[in-house]
């Protein structure tokens, strides 16, 4: 089993918006695109100051403890109006299937409900086909139709399994 922490995250680019590997110098920008409560209505917590979210991203950008755990994080850059708009996030680590994936996504409340979310899920999915990933999975609250609609748009499909009050999300990848 190849280890999940050979893969790294690239520039991903599609039609409207480039996936940019997060730093920690995107803190700043993203503490504004990010500081609306309201985003945390289905996945808990409270928006960062800059400095607390400087400090976490140090840590993302780190990388996992366990060597073969690889955490890809991405700023989601809308390229017309070159402004950071959230991010998208994929977990990998082995399984009993090979390569697992658990992705994840964020969209600043001024930018939504312009399929930015959907656009950025499908251009990490497609680009994890690419790459030992054979399984992606995401949780998702039931009451949160529009995070359903982006797994959805990522070819992602719900499952009967439940964690933590989340639906399982899950698609296969490759043979
Ligand atoms: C979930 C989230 C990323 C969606 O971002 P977005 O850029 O607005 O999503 P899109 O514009 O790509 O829309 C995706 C779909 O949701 C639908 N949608 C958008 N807002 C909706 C709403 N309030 N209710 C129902 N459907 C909605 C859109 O119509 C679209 O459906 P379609 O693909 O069938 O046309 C954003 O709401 C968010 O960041 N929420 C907070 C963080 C979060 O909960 N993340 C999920 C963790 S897994």
């Amino acid at each position: 089993m190849t280890p999940a922490r050979a893969v790294t995250a690239p520039a991903i680019a599609t039609a409207r918006l480039d996936l940019l590997p997060l730093r920690a110098g995107h803190a700043e920008e993203m503490a504004a695109v990010l500081s609306d409560p309201a985003l945390h209505t289905y996945i808990g917590g409270s928006p960062d100051t800059p400095r607390a979210l400087r400090s976490r991203y140090e840590r993302l950008t780190a990388g996992s403890p366990d060597p073969a755990v690889s955490w890809l994080n991405w700023v989601i850059r809308l390229r017309d109006e070159a402004c950071l708009t959230g991010t998208v996030q994929a977990t990998l680590a082995p399984s009993g299937r090979g390569t697992l994936a658990e992705v994840a996504w964020v969209v600043g409340t001024p930018w939504q409900g312009r399929g930015i979310a959907g656009e950025a899920a499908r251009g990490l999915v497609e680009w994890l086909g690419g790459t030992p990933v054979r399984t992606v999975v995401a949780h998702i609250h039931p009451a949160h139709r529009a995070s359903a609609a982006v797994a959805t748009a990522a070819g992602l499909t719900p499952t009967d399994d439940w964690h933590e009050g989340e639906r399982r999300w899950h698609r296969s990848l490759g043979g």
